[in-house]
């Protein structure tokens, strides 16, 4: 039995421009399952960051009900909502967003004091644990402008889970990478997602749509349509990628 972790009933989005409204999601009905790898593609603006936003509840949604593990986000106050975030979402986007006068290591313990579940020390070992995983501990002592592109989205991705997420939000996260680092920010992900992690992840990149279970196309702030994929492994990849392609350009990608 799959868990629905968190759904979307009749999302809309409108931004007033000149005195006319753009809608830029439109009636979103969605679903989303404990577990899953969701990859959401479409058109340049046709909504993915948006509707990713506000899935999270970073953005507020105009109309319609977003519930996560129960719970409804799209009437919880701020500091709920910030809360909430916190101690249950982590999000890695293109920009990573690292605070630069802290080192590594301090951008990922930061966000675990700041939650409060765990004592210092903790955070402190568990930092330490994730930056192992990510293969950049020797980086820790760093500053974000001594590192790569690469090692600062790794940690970027620390940071995300050091409070043991239940959902990672991923906006284009390989997008501002070269080929091998992006490739290996996949292979975090999605033994992550081996691992029981949800991820929901927004991308122009075939090669990172490959990785997820599930493909949702975008056009113009509607759900055109959806396609699921066996759980990834590195075997049979170009049938994996020729069934993707084709369907992406019956979507007019
Ligand atoms: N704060 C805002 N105010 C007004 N319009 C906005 C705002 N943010 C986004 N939009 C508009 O909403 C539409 C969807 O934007 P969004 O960023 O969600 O697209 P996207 O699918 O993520 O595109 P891309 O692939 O280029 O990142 C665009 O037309 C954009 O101009
Ligand atoms: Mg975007």
């Amino acid at each position: 039995m799959k868990n629905v972790m968190l759904q979307a009933a009749n999302l809309c989005k409108s931004y007033a421009n000149n005195g006319t409204q753009n809608h830029v999601l439109r009636n979103i009905n969605l679903e989303l399952y404990e577990g899953e790898f969701t990859v959401i593609m479409g058109s340049s603006g046709s909504g993915k960051s948006t509707l990713l936003y506000s899935l999270s509840g970073m953005d507020r949604a105009t109309s319609g009900e977003i519930t996560y593990n129960g719970l409804r986000l799209d009437n919880l106050k701020e500091d709920r909502l910030a809360m909430l975030r916190r101690s249950s979402m982590g999000f890695v986007f293109q920009q990573m967003h690292l605070v630069q006068n802290l080192t590594v290591f301090e951008n990922i313990t930061v966000a675990g004091y700041i939650n409060k579940k765990l004592k210092p020390k903790e955070v402190e070992k568990k930092a330490l644990g994730l930056l192992q995983m990510m293969g950049i501990e020797r980086l820790a002592d760093r500053l974000p402008s001594q590192v790569s592109g690469g090692e600062q989205q790794r940690a970027a991705i620390a940071r995300a889970l050091i409070n043991s997420p239940s959902l990672v939000f991923a906006d284009e996260p390989t997008g501002a990478l070269n080929s091998k680092s992006g490739h290996d920010i996949l292979d975090i992900l999605s033994e992550l997602n081996a691992e029981g992690q949800s991820v929901l992840m927004v991308t122009h990149d075939v090669k990172a749509a490959l990785r997820a279970g599930r493909l949702i196309y975008l056009i113009d702030g509607k759900i055109a349509d959806e396609m699921q994929l066996p759980k990834y492994t590195a075997e049979g990849l170009k049938a994996r990628e020729s069934q993707v392609l084709s369907w992406l350009s019956s979507m007019g990608w």
